[in-house]
């Protein structure tokens, strides 16, 4: 495939590249004197919906499975999630909250209603995870809570309740019942949307519209002071060119949310019709979902123009929480519940979102990944007792040092374009932070899936002597793990010494790699 040359005129590239070693490769040049914005650690954050093998199969098998649980909550699972410290999980939609109703899952669980889910394959909804088993599985986790209300069937009263119920402290009925119901103290609940998907799932409304709404529901969405979660409001997604959503909640929710959301899939084909097949696939679909998912960083940019119009104060946070691929149905499985394979690809896509997430950590405060388990961009696969971590898993878990990191200014210079046919990108992304225990991290993507690049790699006014991460490639585009090989894809170890003070990496053709930089 074509390589050429990129040089990105930027200021503090060209007064980096004065001090720079001189190398025919990419130079990544990182200025930790001008450090940036904290990278939230809920920027990792996971959605978890009432969909297909999501939740039950894939998370919680109850309490009186043979396969070994906690509470009801697999626990090989939950282990493999608590190592890649999942930080925050979003339940229980997506679609499913707009039609959720919180007084069905609670009480005994025999006892509790059986509904149809309507958005998800039309299967029986038995209730059997409601409030109290999320917040067991969070507190299993150790993650905060995104509790997603229901503005769509529900009414004002009924959402005030909810909130009531999971956090007064008080003598009321509804504390009470929580209290019979098993709970003493109150739950922390972290963030609390008031909808989802307004614009069409959620009740297809207008944006004016849905204001006037959220500010009706906020009003009556009390809890203690300690106990009161982040206001969520739902917003627009990647196919609002003009950032419309954004525009009017920004403008007229100020003081009543601390975050819009947003959300945005990526398809090989960019159309909802066909969308690509998630293995099987060529080059060109290849380069197009990696094109396609890096569309997000213009539409990030176009929505945060609108929040600094309206919230020059960045008081509001720009949350997508839902991302990530979307392919066709794999065969012989149910459409509804959007049961995908995951490749190396998925893991390019993970890792490419990552740095463009850091590089808006003053605004991007949160991003929801969907979702956790056997639902579209997965972190892990399970099949009956069965379970394997996907490429996208590893990823997660190789960018753990960024969570709360503090992320510094990166420029490439020499990058080169990795091109197939009209698509071209950048053949090489980079992030950099300074994380918590002091070490400064390095992430770099290779999105060229036939050529190895040469990075020189130089660390304004310091001297380095080395890196050492990991690295995750393999030989296919499409490299997947399957219950009888269950790590054909996985991270391997990856270092480089410094020679005449000079750090130069090999970073393999389609490759993830992390490390910290060494002194
Ligand atoms: O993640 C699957 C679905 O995608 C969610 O339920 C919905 O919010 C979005 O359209």
């Amino acid at each position: 495939m074509k390589k050429i040359r990129v040089v990105k005129n930027s200021l503090l590239a060209l007064a980096m590249l004065a001090s720079a070693p001189v190398f025919a490769a990419v130079t990544i040049n990182i200025n930790p004197a001008k450090p940036g914005a904290v990278i939230n650690k809920n920027v990792y954050g996971q959605f978890a919906e009432h969909l297909g093998t999501g939740i039950y199969e894939g998370l919680w098998v109850g309490p009186g499975s043979t396969i070994p649980n906690t509470k009801g909550w697999r626990n090989d699972v939950v282990a493999a999630l608590k190592d890649m410290h999942v930080p925050l999980v979003r339940w229980p939609g997506g679609c499913f909250a707009d039609e959720y109703h919180w007084k069905d899952g609670i009480g005994a669980r025999a006892k509790r209603p059986v509904k149809v889910n309507t958005n998800w394959g039309g299967v029986e909804e038995n209730n059997a995870v409601g409030t109290h088993e999320f917040f067991d599985l969070v507190e299993l986790l150790g993650a905060d809570a995104y509790v997603n209300g229901n503005l769509g069937t529900g009414t004002a009263q009924e959402m005030s309740e909810w909130l009531e119920y999971m956090t007064s402290n008080s003598k009321s009925t509804l504390a009470n019942l929580r209290r019979k119901n098993g709970r003493g103290k109150p739950f922390k609940v972290d963030f609390f949307a008031i909808g989802n998907e307004a614009w069409g799932c959620g009740g297809n409304m207008t944006p004016e519209h849905y204001v006037n709404l959220y500010k009706n529901y906020e009003t009556f969405l009390r809890a203690p002071a300690e106990f009161r979660p982040k206001m969520i409001a739902s917003g627009g997604n990647g196919w609002d060119a003009d950032a419309k959503w954004t525009d009017v909640l920004s403008k007229n929710l100020k003081n009543q949310t601390t975050g819009i959301s947003f959300h945005y899939y990526t398809m090989p084909t960019g159309e909802w019709g066909v969308k690509g097949a998630a293995t099987g696939f060529a080059e060109p679909e290849w380069i197009s979902t990696l094109a396609n998912t890096m569309k997000i960083d213009a539409m990030i940019k176009n929505n945060v123009a609108k929040l600094d119009k309206n919230d020059p104060e960045k008081k509001i946070g720009f949350l997508v929480d839902e991302w990530g691929t979307w392919y066709d149905a794999e065969k012989g499985t149910n459409p509804g519940f959007l049961y995908q394979q995951n490749t190396l690809r998925d893991a390019l896509v993970a890792a490419l979102n990552f740095n463009i997430f850091h590089a808006h950590a003053d605004r991007v405060t949160m991003t929801n990944i969907a979702q956790m388990v056997n639902v579209l961009q997965a972190m892990i696969l399970t099949d009956k007792d069965r379970m394997l971590l996907t490429p996208t898993y590893h990823a997660y878990k190789m960018y753990v040092p960024f969570q709360d990191a503090t992320s510094l200014p990166v420029a490439l210079s020499d990058n080169v374009e990795y091109k197939v046919g009209a698509v071209g990108i950048p053949g090489i992304s980079a992030s950099a932070a300074r994380a918590k225990d002091g070490k400064l991290y390095l992430a770099i993507v290779n999105t060229n899936p036939n050529e190895a690049s040469d990075v020189a790699v130089n660390v304004a006014g310091q001297q380095v002597s080395g890196v050492s991460g990991q690295v995750l490639t393999a030989a296919a585009m499409d490299a997947h793990n399957t219950f009888t090989q269950k790590d054909a894809v996985k991270p391997a170890p990856f270092a480089a010494k410094a020679a005449d003070g000079k750090l130069r990496l090999k970073i393999p053709a389609k490759a993830v790699v992390v490390v910290a930089v060494d002194r």
